[in-house]
C-alpha cells in the first residue's frame, strides 16, 4: 500500500551495475517496493571517478523511460529519477569532485559512499571543503565508524545528511554493522533511510524483514521522518551547505 515512501538509494536499474539483471526483474523490485509503501525510487548506479558521466547519465535516463513504459502499461503509477551512488575518495586527490558526481534527480544533493576501510573522517574532511551537499551512504557500513559511532554526530555537525540501509538493522551486513545500526537510530542519528535494494532476493529479505525490524524499533511519527518527510524536504527545498569551519580539526 502506497504510503508516499521515497527510497533515495537504489540499485533498480536494470544491467547497469551490479544490480537488477533484466527490465522483468526491475519491474518485480518495484512491485515489491510498492508493496512496502514506497512510491518513488532514485536509481542510484555506482559512479567512480574517470567514469563517463554524461554516458551512464543517458544511459539511466533510457533505462528509466523503458521502466517507466512497461509500468504504464500495466497502469501502475511510480515514480523513477536518476541519481548515483558517487564513490569518492580522499586519496585519490580529487579536486573537484562535482565535476563528475551525478546529483538525486534535478536536486543539487549528491549520494556519496566513501571507501569502506580507513579513517572515514580523512575523506568527509576532503568532501567537505567542496562545499557540495551530500547525503552519507549507509554510515553504518564503515569500519572506523562501527568502531567508534560517534563520529557520525561530527559528519552531521559538518552539515552532511546521514544515510542508513534497512539491511544493516536485521543482520544483512554482520552483526558488528547490525550493533552500529542499532545504536545510531537509537541516538537519534540517523537522517534517512534507505533499501541499497540490488536484487528481487534482496528486496524479499530487506522489505519484508528490514522494513518490519524498522516498524519496531521507531514510533510511527520518526518512521515518516525518515522515510517521507525528510527526504522529500532535502530533495525539493534542498538544506544549507556544510559549515565550512564546523568540521575543522576533525582527526
Ligand atoms: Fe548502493
Amino acid at each position: 500500500m502506497a504510503k508516499g515512501y521515497i527510497d533515495i538509494h537504489s540499485h533498480i536499474l536494470y544491467e547497469t551495475d551490479d544490480g537488477s539483471g533484466s527490465i522483468e526483474e526491475t519491474i518485480k523490485i518495484i512491485k515489491a517496493l510498492m508493496e512496502a509503501g514506497f512510491s518513488t525510487s532514485y536509481a542510484t548506479p555506482h559512479n567512480i571517478p574517470g567514469n563517463d558521466t554524461s554516458a551512464l547519465l543517458s544511459k539511466s535516463k533510457d533505462k528509466i523511460r523503458k521502466i517507466s513504459e512497461v509500468l504504464e502499461k500495466q497502469n501502475i503509477g511510480y515514480g523513477i529519477y536518476t541519481g548515483a551512488e558517487n564513490y569518492f575518495d580522499a586519496s585519490l586527490n580529487i579536486k573537484n569532485p562535482g565535476e563528475y558526481f551525478i546529483p538525486l534527480g534535478n536536486s543539487d544533493i549528491f549520494l556519496v559512499e566513501i571507501p569502506f576501510i580507513g579513517e572515514s573522517l580523512h575523506h568527509i574532511d576532503a568532501l567537505h571543503k567542496s562545499g557540495l551537499r551530500c547525503i552519507i551512504a549507509h554510515v553504518e557500513r564503515y569500519m572506523d565508524i562501527v568502531q567508534n559511532p560517534d563520529k557520525v554526530h561530527r559528519l552531521k555537525q559538518a552539515g552532511f545528511i546521514i544515510q542508513m540501509n534497512f539491511g544493516s538493522l536485521i543482520g544483512v551486513y554482520g552483526f558488528d554493522v547490525m550493533k552500529t545500526a542499532l545504536y545510531l537510530l537509537k541516538e537519534d542519528m540517523i537522517d534517512v533511510m534507505a533499501t541499497d535494494i540490488h536484487d528481487i532476493h534482496h528486496a524479499d529479505i530487506i522489505l519484508k524483514k528490514g522494513l518490519k525490524r524498522l516498524e519496531t524499533l521507531v514510533n510511527p511519527a520518526t518512521l515518516l521522518k525518515v522515510l517521507k518527510e525528510r527526504p522529500h524536504t532535502i530533495l525539493t527545498v534542498g538544506y544549507e551547505k556544510p559549515n565550512a569551519q564546523s568540521n575543522d580539526n576533525n582527526s
